[in-house]
């Protein structure tokens, strides 16, 4: 599924550069229901995001997808990283995914929520499945800025690699139990973020798991003119 591109008025010269620019950006970014290690080849992308954990050597969700697909080569190769601490991401050859056109997968480690500056108390009366209070204004707790960082740290990735083509899951949702309005806000806040400044990748593609965990982006993105300007509470 294709977000609605948002289009400059044609033909209006008076819009300014930055508005272009802003457009442009948002246009840049795509979001798709699908398994992101069966993605069109079609759709050219070179490069994939994995939600990994701080051992790289695979696990369960997208995680476990990713190394199924690219073969046991890849955690061998991953045997000799070192492992990846939460926030930070490491790039590796697609091995067997290479067959879809896949050059890298970006491995990066999500935080698990709730944020640690949660009193133990509060952690302690979290109830697996109960619903997680995510009233902290956006960007205000340290899981936000661990999440914030993983976004940031595989653009970057993309930069090293002349990357045309991105797709991301959305990291810390599954699991580890990020709130998937929160992350997404995040994921679409920062990719939008480096778009406005860079021209690589030149495309960004959210794969989300399901079309409830895709509304969460595109409401993300609908309402951008609000949440990403006041930074108000979510
Ligand atoms: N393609 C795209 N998205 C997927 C796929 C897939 N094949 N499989 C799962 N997802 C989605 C989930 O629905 C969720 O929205 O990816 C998102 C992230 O969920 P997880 O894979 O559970 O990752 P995360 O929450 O970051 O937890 C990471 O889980 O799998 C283990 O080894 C991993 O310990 C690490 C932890």
């Amino acid at each position: 599924m294709e977000l609605p591109q948002f289009n400059p008025t044609p033909g209006n010269d008076s819009a300014s550069a930055a508005d272009h620019q802003l457009n442009d950006s948002v246009a840049r970014i795509r979001v798709l229901v699908g398994d992101i290690t069966s993605l069109d080849p079609s759709l050219g992308i070179d490069a994939i995001v994995n939600a990994a954990n701080e051992s790289l050597l695979g696990g369960g969700g997208v995680d476990g997808a990713i190394h199924r697909a690219a073969g046991l080569e890849l955690r061998k190769h991953n045997q000799t990283l070192g492992g990846c601490p939460t926030g930070l991401a490491k790039g590796t050859p697609a091995f067997g995914l290479e067959k879809q056109g896949i050059q890298h997968i970006f491995h990066t480690v999500g935080p698990i929520w709730p944020p640690e500056d949660q009193s133990e108390q509060e952690q302690a009366a979290m109830v697996p499945g109960a619903p997680i209070d995510d009233s902290a204004k956006l960007g205000y707790t340290y899981a936000d800025t661990l999440l914030a960082s993983c976004y940031m740290q595989v653009f970057a990735l993309a930069v090293q690699h002349n990357i045309e083509h991105l797709a991301i899951p959305a990291i810390s949702t599954g699991v580890y139990r990020f709130p998937k309005p929160r992350a997404a806000r995040i994921a679409f806040g920062h990719a939008h973020g480096h778009l406005l400044r860079a021209e690589i990748p030149n495309k960004i593609t959210f794969v989300c798991f399901s079309e409830q965990d895709a509304a969460y982006y595109h409401d993300a993105i609908n309402t951008r003119g609000q949440w990403m300007v006041s930074r108000g509470r979510i």
